[in-house]
């Protein structure tokens, strides 16, 4: 437990005086590592220092590691979906969970239907935030409809006010683009200083291998793995640099699931191309397997796209993270229960895996996953492990140094690591899903502490949050990217 006391002596709130100070932490950002105090005013770090003056509250860290609060740049929460299909977590409980598993930045995607205009669904997105969230948010846009009126006037009016990261689909009926119209939506981003994410896989052959599947009878949520093999991401992502290559733009492919993806982004590099790399905790820690060894249907659980490989295949993710392929470190959280009508089982039936919802619930194990099997594990430095969920996610898409580190003038945005052991069991997360994929796994930390602009959001027992606090982030200009005039 942290100690919340009033310092010795206090004096009282004086204009200059600070609100909080945390004593004895041991401060990690995406470079350093040193003991300090930290000095918070107005919600922001003022002070970093030894011997800080006494702040009108005070926490003792006792010599545990703090570092930056967690910005989990891809999460879905209360996206619209067509059909019975429902996220079962809305800005109100996604942000609950992100806080108490120590994320204080969420980025979620404001998605274009098909037919509907794009600033339209960016304020109906809006509207289901308003709020409602605990920590604060920006949203990335889903462009699934590049009419060329989005193209002109829509897409550059929202990047010049703060929507400056879009992902694109390769794979999905309702939100997969051609090539031809990728190449407008990457030249946007180029002429704009977008970021642009690419979901890669490709749809045809996904397609033809769902149909010949189903001739077979082969139905359940384990076929779904074979539907999806690692060619059809090796394709999509070699094809998505060859079009970001003749557009001459950045680009950042998310949730690489394993070698052949990652394959093509070495070979990127090599050519000198801008090409940066998300993965996720499911590809670390789940396999095919998780879908199942047999027909049964629990495994529809842990079906996602691209899917989870195989034990050698996570060893080639822990590697990319290790080795700096790997930009961002995200949850990818798509949540949806298991029970009811909902979630995998649209309707309250059990269906074939193409009518499976696909994604799965991580917003509040991602960074506790990493830092006991990364950091605690030996696997990734601490500078790696900041760099990865909090310091490049917020340079990627235009937050930092606001978000994403711990330096004077920054959000008091913060983690106290408390190192235990604790078996993860769904009880005692705070999400509206009702499991996770990462039940029995044995963790060596858990955030003790929580902080978001300077408030208590998660104790290291309850939330003590509250929906509201959360604001919207209008984001900068990505700072991964090479600046414009
Ligand atoms: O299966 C997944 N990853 N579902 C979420 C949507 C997406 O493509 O990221
Ligand atoms: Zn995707
Ligand atoms: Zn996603």
């Amino acid at each position: 437990m942290v100690l919340l006391s009033p310092p010795p002596g206090a004096k009282g709130a004086g204009v200059n005086s600070l609100h909080l100070v945390i004593r004895n932490a041991l401060v990690a950002t995406a470079s350093d590592t040193f003991p300090c105090d930290i000095g918070i005013r107005d919600g922001r770090i003022a002070l970093l220092g030894a011997g800080l003056p006494a702040g009108d509250r005070e926490i003792d860290a006792r010599g545990r590691t703090v570092t930056p609060g967690g910005v989990d740049a891809h999460c879905h929460l209360d996206q619209p979906m067509d059909g019975p299909a429902r996220m079962a977590d809305d800005f109100i409980t996604g942000t609950r969970s992100a806080a108490c598993g120590g994320t204080t930045t969420v980025i979620p995607f404001a998605a274009q239907a098909k037919g509907q205009s794009l600033a339209a669904a960016v304020q109906d997105y809006h509207a289901r935030a308003e709020g409602k969230a605990a920590v604060d948010y920006a949203f990335h846009l889903i462009v699934s409809d590049p009419t060329p009126r989005v193209l002109a006037q829509e897409l550059p009016a929202l990047i010049a006010r703060g929507y400056t990261s879009f992902k694109v689909y390769m794979t999905y009926d309702d939100l997969k683009l051609d090539d031809g119209q990728m190449l407008d939506v990457l030249d946007v981003a180029r002429q704009h200083g977008a970021m642009a994410m690419v979901h890669a896989e490709n749809a045809d052959c996904i397609a033809w291998l769902t149909k010949r599947l189903e001739a077979a009878g082969r139905t359940a949520p384990r076929w779904h793995a074979q539907a999806r093999p690692m060619l059809v991401e090796r394709e999509a992502t070699h094809r998505a640099i060859a079009l970001s290559q003749l557009v001459d733009v950045p680009i950042l492919i998310v949730h690489v699931s394993g070698r052949e993806a990652i394959e093509q982004i070495r070979w990127a590099r090599a050519q000198g191309l801008q090409v940066f790399a998300e993965t996720c905790p499911q590809y670390l820690f789940l396999t095919a397997e998780d879908l199942g060894i047999d027909d049964s249907y629990h495994g529809a659980r842990c079906i996602c796209s691209p899917p989870p490989r195989d034990k050698g295949n996570q060893e080639v993710i822990w590697n990319g993270l290790a080795d700096g392929l790997f930009t961002v470190f995200s949850s990818d959280h798509a949540p949806f229960t298991y029970e009811g009508e909902h979630g995998k089982k649209p309707g309250g039936e059990e269906v074939a895996f193409r009518h499976i919802p696909n994604g799965i619930p991580g917003l509040e194990t991602r960074l506790p996953l990493l830092y006991s099997e990364g950091v605690l594990g030996g696997r990734i430095t601490l500078q790696k492990f900041v760099e990865l969920t909090a310091t490049n996610p917020a340079k990627a898409y235009g937050l930092h140094p606001g978000k994403g580190t711990i330096a004077v003038g920054s959000d008091a945005d913060l983690v106290v690591w408390d190192e235990r052991e604790l078996v993860l069991r769904n009880e005692q997360l705070h999400h509206a899903v009702d499991y996770t994929p990462y039940a029995g796994m044995r963790l060596k930390a858990w955030p003790g502490l929580t902080l978001s602009r300077g408030e208590v959001v998660w104790d290291g027992q309850s939330f003590t949050g509250r929906a509201g606090h959360g604001r919207f982030l209008p984001c900068g200009q990505p700072s991964l990217l090479p600046r414009r005039a």
